[in-house]
Parts: C-alpha cells; structure tokens; sequence
C-alpha cells in the first residue's frame, strides 16, 4: 500500500443480507490516489463489500473515509460525504435521455459538466438519445459519467467491462483511467487485463475475507496464486 493516508480503510467487515452474512471480515485500505482492484471468483462478496460499505446493506466494523467514521451512517450522508457508485449492471435510467440521467445525478452547486463532457464526448452528440438504446459501452459510459459529475472522494466501480466486446472493454478501460487522475477508484474487476493495465494495489477476496493483498501485477504474475484464488489463468486473458 502507498505510503501516504489512505482515502478508505475497511477494518473487520461484515455484511449479510436476510440475516445471512455474505461478507464474513474483510480489512483492507485504499490509497488515496489510482485504482486499486478487488478480485475475486463470482459470489464470494465483492458486490455486497462494496454495498456494505455504502450502508446499502446491514454491515458491521468499521469504515473510515478521509479519517472520518462513516460506518453508522445512513447511505445518503456517505454519498454526501463524497463516496461515488457506479453498480454492477450499470443501472442507468433506460427510459430516460442521456442528459435526464446526468442532470438527475448533480447533487452539487457546481456540477463538473464541462469535465465529463471533454471525457465523454460521445455521451454530448447522443446527450437526446434514451439510454436503453445505446450501446453497452454507452450504458457504462453513462453510468461512469453520472458518477463523476459530481467531485467525489473515491468512486466505487463494480464490474465496468461485464459483458461487454473487447474492443470496449478499452475504451471504458481508457475512460476510468483517465477518471482516475482526478479521483481514486476500487474497482471490482474480473477482466485481468484490465486489472494489469489500470490497478496498482489489488485485494483478493475468497469466501467473505481477504485472502490475499499485495500490487495487481505481482498477483498477476503469480501463476498459482492466480489459480488458486482466482480460478483462471492471468494469461489465458490476453
Ligand atoms: N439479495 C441477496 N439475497 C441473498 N443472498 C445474496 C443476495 N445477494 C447476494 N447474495 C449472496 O451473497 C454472496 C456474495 O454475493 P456478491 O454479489 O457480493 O458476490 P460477488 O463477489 O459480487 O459475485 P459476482 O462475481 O457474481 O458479482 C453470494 O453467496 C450470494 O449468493
Ligand atoms: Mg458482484
């Protein structure tokens, strides 16, 4: 992990849905600038840390964003404190324009218009165009775009490149990195292409915990870590 403060420390996490526990004692911290990525195999509770963290879900530990507590408040005052979501799946308004959905998500004075227009210019030509009929790139464009309207401390990015053509899988890649230099990011990856090319740091969950931390590449570059944890060839990916 970097040397300065992080932007978020998780200590002793645990979530659960329906009085079941999907997140058993995750601990980890996230350095204040970059992308840090979360892997993972499917289910074993990326979406519900991220979730958890949010308060979107009954959690328990603690959280602290920029050196304050934020794990017993509500959802709305942790977005507030500056804690951006983009979900797995997107969640965009499909009925509504381009523009309704990026107006619907300025929550401050001064929303950063100009910066997400110059990121996305695509997004400006099709700003009359309702979401549902974009593309699945466009969508996550969209759903990046909303969150980054907004001058947020760390944005939380679950799974940006699922199901999507490889060619881009690039560009929303191109697009969080450059999103990246204005605001860190942990982002739930299983794309581990994506991971060596955006992440520094990187945790591994397995089962409700962190299994193992360290830089993406050098968990990348471990063939038997890679297999074991995350049941896929680092290689196989390119
Ligand atoms: N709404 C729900 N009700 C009950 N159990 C749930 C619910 N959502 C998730 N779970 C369970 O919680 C565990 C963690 O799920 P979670 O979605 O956090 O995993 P994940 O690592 O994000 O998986 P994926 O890679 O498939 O996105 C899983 O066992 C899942 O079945
Ligand atoms: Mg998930």
């Amino acid at each position: 992990m970097s040397a300065a403060e992080p932007i978020l420390t998780v200590e002793g996490l645990r979530c659960s849905i329906a009085g079941q526990q999907v997140v058993e004692e995750v601990t980890f911290s996230v350095p204040a600038t970059g992308i840090t990525a979360v892997l993972g195999r499917n289910g074993v509770g990326k979406t519900s840390t991220l979730r958890g963290i949010l308060g979107l879900i009954h959690r328990r530990g603690t959280v602290t964003l920029a050196g304050e507590r934020i794990d017993g408040m509500p959802t709305h005052r942790i977005v507030q404190r500056g804690v951006g979501y983009v979900p797995e799946d997107r969640e965009i308004f499909s009925k509504l324009t381009v523009a309704e959905n990026l107006a619907l998500a300025e929550r401050q004075r001064e929303p950063r218009r100009e910066f997400v227009a110059e990121l996305f210019p695509d997004l400006v030509q099709r700003r009359d165009q309702v979401a549902g009929t974009l593309s699945g790139g466009q969508q996550q464009m969209v759903s990046v775009a909303r969150a980054l309207i907004n001058d947020n401390r760390i944005l939380l990015v679950d799974e940006p490149t699922k199901g999507l053509a490889p060619k881009i899988v690039a560009e929303v890649a191109d697009a969080l990195q450059e999103a990246s230099k204005t605001v860190p990011i942990l982002l739930v990856e299983q794309n581990l292409e994506v991971v060596r090319r955006l992440a520094g740091d990187a945790i591994v969950i397995g089962g409700g915990r962190v299994v193992h931390t360290g830089t993406a590449n050098e968990i990348l570059d471990d063939e038997e870590l890679t297999r074991r944890l995350l049941g896929v060839h680092a290689e196989a990916h390119s």
